[in-house]
């Protein structure tokens, strides 16, 4: 396994690999890897010739008040996992390398973003919109894989590949749980355990809401408030939003219609925040 730290290097390798014609699959993480991101490096290795794993804690997707300091940095067991995994190239660059001094230009997805994680949180797809375009311009990949846990984050970024014209196919893994049913994600590592039997409460409250649509409830409002009633049984998290939406355009459903949308789900787990989703 290669590790490139620098962004030239990156990218005369990924046209190099191009000019042969290898097949680049990308898995952009801010690192921390889990069992979540190590499926989508799976993925990527059944689609692709060569893997890459961008590992870059990224700073212009997190909020003034947000967990950027804090956020575990664990580049070393990273590249083990990576390199366990049959991962190809490991491009962890430095904050200098992706933002120079003076860097200035960002990529702004106007519509899907601004509802749900949006509201609470104004800049965060900027960020990330903007940091994916760049890791796709650097590594140059035919794919690359996001998981279904962050849905708005994949709507948001098929929609930027769609509009900039970007010739790489987003492909969606499936959302990755834990044992006990906790969406795998490296804010996890945030929970005391007993934080973690409260945050259980997410996963079960979302099946609550599917049984309910399994059952035959076609009303928005009767599923949402299941959940929200579902949520408020746990003392320690506080509900940010429950809301269905269409799963492409992220647009707030008037009523169900099985097999389109998903329940999206943010919540405080005390000082934790995490999302996750359930397709109906
Ligand atoms: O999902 C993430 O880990 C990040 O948002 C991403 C896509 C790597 C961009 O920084």
């Amino acid at each position: 396994m290669q590790t490139i730290q620098s962004v030239n290097e990156m990218q005369s390798h990924a046209i190099g690999l191009r000019s042969s014609g290898r097949l680049i699959g990308l898995v952009p993480t801010m690192g921390n890897l889990h069992e979540g991101h190590l499926s989508l490096v799976d993925i990527a290795k059944e689609r692709a010739d060569k893997v890459i794993v961008s590992i870059f804690v990224n700073p212009t997707q997190f909020g003034p008040n947000e967990d950027f300091d804090k956020y575990p940095r664990t580049l070393e067991a990273d590249m083990e996992k990576c390199r366990a995994r049959g991962v190809d190239i490991v491009f962890a660059p430095s904050m200098s390398e992706i933002y120079p001094p003076g860097y200035s230009t960002y990529v702004n997805e106007e519509k899907l973003s601004a509802g749900l994680c949006g509201v609470s949180r104004p800049n965060h797809f900027r960020g990330v919109t903007t940091v994916v375009l760049k890791l796709f311009n650097i590594t140059r990949p035919d794919i690359a894989v996001f998981g279904q846990k962050d849905a708005q984050q994949c709507a948001v970024i098929k929609k930027m590949v769609a509009d900039m014209n970007v010739p790489t196919e987003i492909v969606i893994g499936p959302t990755a749980r834990d044992a006990d049913g906790l969406a795998t994600s490296s804010r996890n590592a945030y929970l005391t355990d007993f934080q973690r039997q409260d945050a259980l409460t997410i996963p079960r409250a979302l099946q609550e809401g599917k049984r309910l649509v399994d059952q035959g409830v076609r009303q928005v409002d009767r599923v949402v408030a299941e959940i929200t009633h579902q949520l408020s049984l746990s003392r320690r998290i506080r509900m940010i939003y429950v809301q269905i939406v269409d799963r492409d355009t992220m647009e707030p459903a008037r009523e169900i219609i099985p097999g389109r949308q998903i329940v999206c789900l943010a919540a405080w787990v005390d000082q934790t925040r995490l999302i996750d989703n359930i397709l109906l």
